[in-house]
């Protein structure tokens, strides 16, 4: 029976992964998959995590299940940091929340709770949109439309477009939004376009399903959440898929949560009901270690003040790059403007430039991207920022686009 199967192409960001590891030359920049990385170019574990780590440790006397819900202290603590403290949500008992393995499990369980409600569902994701959303959210069986998003002309969004194509869908569509930090293309809507959009949605009766992956990295942990705090607030249903890879730096141990916010504690009980049935025939319980750290941080508020600050470095050490990188650009390809780069937020951005100038940086200076020019600025380093824009600069010359 299995002979039948063919070889399928690699999942390009690991398959990017893969080369990048395999290339021997010393020069060689990962511009590839979206893990933070420090001016060493290493991702270390964060400090609060290892003293949180060995205080869980120090304290575990059994490895036995946790529960359904996963660690439910760990759900609340999240609830809060994602909605903030005393968020009407919260006092109105409307929130229900699920522990997932990582942000893709939440972005899984929210698609298989939307299909278990509403079989015919239709999902509407930005254009582009994180490549793995279409298989998470399409591989239970629901449909995928797209909605304009990114404007290569500003490298903003083409917001009257994409509310012009929101305000034509029909009740009960799930959008999926990028809270912040835009994966791949940096490009994020503002608090006053996040406020408009909150009309388009209650006008319609839409429900956002927000994907919130990179909150502190883009303006701050609070200004992350800015339009998962608003819809939380003013509409009926929101689904929240949060992940804890990129600002706990916890990616390995897949950590991450989702958020159900309904009308009344009564539905909330059933949506939970669903969403522990759906887990326990996926993978049953997720994985506790990396939710019982977060836990641990967020409990202690000397351990959450100091991650605060661990974040807030990631987020200078990235804004700081954009700028540099601008002016490196300016410099050394004064015939194309780069200034978008240093609007943009989180680790993402969109080159611009086409495949065969990102395969050109590949062979040519060991420089890798994806191939539609989607790069982690956090892959660049102070000491090798220069090369990449000489580099991006020969290339430019040689091969015109
Ligand atoms: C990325 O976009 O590179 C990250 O979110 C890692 C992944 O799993 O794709």
């Amino acid at each position: 029976m299995l002979e039948r199967l063919e070889r399928l192409p690699t999942d390009p960001i690991l398959g990017l992964m893969a080369l990048f590891r395999a290339d021997v030359d010393p020069r060689k920049v990962d511009l590839g998959v979206g893990v933070y990385r420090d001016d060493e170019g290493e991702t270390p574990v964060l400090p609060a995590v290892r003293r949180a780590e060995q205080n869980v440790l120090g304290r575990q006397t059994t490895k036995s299940y946790v529960s359904a819900v996963g660690n439910a202290p760990f759900n609340q603590a999240m609830a809060r940091l994602v909605l903030g403290e005393a968020h009407p949500a919260l006092t109105a008992d409307r929130v229900r929340s699920i522990q997932a393995p990582g942000g893709c499990g939440a972005l899984r369980l929210g698609a298989e709770l939307f299909r278990t409600a509403q079989p015919d569902t239709v999902v509407h994701v930005s254009t582009p949109t994180w490549a793995n959303h279409v298989p998470l959210l399409s591989g239970c069986g629901l449909k995928l439309e797209k909605y304009p998003y990114y404007d290569s002309s500003t490298g903003g969004v083409k917001f009257s477009e994409m509310l012009g194509t929101l305000d034509r869908l029909p009740a009960r569509s799930v959008v999926l939004l990028h809270a912040s930090c835009h994966n791949p293309t940096g490009a994020d809507l503002s608090d006053a376009q996040w406020r408009e959009l909150l009309e388009v949605c209650r006008r319609r009766a839409l429900v956002p399903f927000l994907d919130l992956a990179y909150q502190g990295l883009g303006r701050g942990v609070g200004e992350d959440a800015f339009g998962v705090r608003l819809f939380a607030a003013e509409l009926p249903e929101v689904a929240i898929a949060v992940s804890c890879s990129k600002n706990f730096g916890l990616y390995r141990e897949r950590t991450g949560c989702l958020h159900v916010i309904s009308q009344t504690p009564a539905q909330g009980d059933a949506i939970l009901s669903h969403l522990v049935r759906i887990a326990r025939s996926i993978y049953s319980m997720p994985p506790d270690h990396g939710a019982a750290i977060v836990l641990e941080i967020l409990g202690s508020p000397t351990l959450q003040e100091q991650w605060s600050e661990e974040v807030g470095a990631m987020r200078k050490r990235i804004t700081g790059l954009r700028h540099e990188l601008v002016k490196s650009l300016a410099k050394h390809c004064p015939q194309r403007d780069f200034g978008f780069i240093g609007t943009q937020r989180g680790m993402f951005s969109f080159f611009g430039i086409d495949t065969a100038q990102v395969h050109a940086l590949r062979d040519q200076h060991h420089i890798y991207m994806m191939d539609d020019s989607r790069m982690n600025i956090a892959g660049l380093r102070a000491d090798n920022l220069e090369y990449f824009a000489q580099a991006v600069a020969q290339v430019l010359r040689v091969t015109p686009a």
